[in-house]
């Protein structure tokens, strides 16, 4: 796009905060199939924080947890809890980057910064976006090292099969009843990104709970984030647990593409990952919604995958329980043939799942 004032080239990484960043990172390789790749810490001259930088594919995560309590890092832990600080973005000028979307009223966190180290400069920079979460822009045209300036390689003892996860697919976040209009103007002028998709509560509730949602697309198609919101219900919506439970908005999944979601989640249960349960009516009510998908119906319903379809093709996803002790962050595995949709046709037998899942935590 011509006009694109906000060109990004993908997502960079993700960064949480976490309790112990040392026993995420082991999660994340043993179950997830991240590979640790970098670290920084005290023995890198990191006085107050630690951090795992983990890839699989193209998707990376940066894992960081705080050596005191007097500092950022603790205090996001103790309110939120772990979960997403960053969503960074490749950018080609961090600098222009910063500039356009202030202009356009983004809230600057952190001026483009310069690191070196023998392997070339990088340069990163923060806007406010929602909660506490931010958006980093990186620049790493000019950087050739393994992941950012500070960090050192980590030597690998053991190994663990990758899953298959190859890319970030979207970032959800959650925000209070009544802002999720707020966000969508804000993506749309400082960020420049479309409303790709809205959904009402007529799309999706249940007979419990209800929520609104909205994606948002950049220029490229490259970076979605959909922005949900609770709508009135008869009992609490998982929107408004999450909301209770980290303290405010914030990312409430990361979905990750995957060539074959059958491996990768046979893989995944072996590992001992709890993906949410849908009812055998699913399944049977599956073929006459989307009947002519080719694909393997047993195993789809033994491995509890779910599938959706829509004019320009169909998906097929599936999502685990939260990751942590509060019902907040989750993930979805998705393998796309031609839809470029969420799963909407999904949602309804999906929220009866997650309600069931709030009823036992006593939450609904
Ligand atoms: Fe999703």
């Amino acid at each position: 796009m011509a006009n694109d004032f906000l060109p990004i080239k993908g997502y960079d990484h993700i960064e949480f905060y976490v309790g112990n960043a040392k026993q995420a990172a082991h999660f994340y390789d043993k179950t997830f199939g991240f590979r640790p790749i970098a670290k920084r810490g005290l023995e890198t001259g990191s006085r107050d924080r630690a951090s795992y930088v983990m890839e699989q594919g193209k998707v990376r995560f940066v894992l960081t947890s705080a050596y005191g309590p007097d500092n950022e890092i603790a205090r996001h832990c103790a309110l939120h809890g772990d979960g997403v600080k960053a969503m960074a973005l490749t950018v080609a000028s961090v600098e222009s980057a910063l500039r356009e979307t202030k202009a356009r009223g983004a809230t600057v966190l952190k001026p483009a910064t310069a690191q070196e180290d023998e392997h070339g400069t990088l340069v990163t920079g923060e806007i406010k976006y929602a909660g506490d979460t931010v958006f980093r822009f990186v620049e790493r045209e000019n950087y050739r090292g393994t992941f950012a300036p500070g960090y050192i390689p980590i030597e690998r003892r053991g190994q663990t099969d990758e899953v298959g996860m190859a890319v970030i697919d979207h970032i959800v976040t959650n925000v209070h009843i009544g802002e999720m209009d707020y966000w969508v103007k804000w993506f749309e002028e400082v960020m420049g990104f479309n409303n790709l998709l809205s959904f009402t509560d007529d799309d999706i509730s249940t007979e419990y709970s209800a929520l609104m949602s909205k994606v948002m697309e950049n220029g490229t198609g490259k970076c979605k984030f959909p922005i949900n919101e609770p709508a009135e219900g008869k009992k609490k919506s998982q929107i408004d647990e999450y909301l209770d439970y980290y303290q405010g908005p914030g990312v409430q999944h990361i979905a990750m593409a995957t060539g074959n979601i059958y491996d990768t989640v046979t893989e995944l249960r072996s590992r001992d990952v709890d993906f949410l349960r849908v009812p055998d009516t699913y399944y049977k009510m599956l073929r006459d919604r989307v009947g002519d998908v080719d694909e393997d119906w047993d195993r789809l319903q033994e491995l509890g995958i779910l599938v959706d379809k829509d004019d320009d093709g169909y998906l097929l996803q599936i999502f685990t329980t939260p990751v942590q002790d509060r019902p907040t962050l989750f993930y979805e595995v998705i393998e796309r043939h031609g839809s470029r949709g969420f799963g909407i046709g999904n949602f309804k037998a999906l929220f009866v799942s997650i309600e069931r899942e709030q009823a036992l935590r006593g939450n609904l």
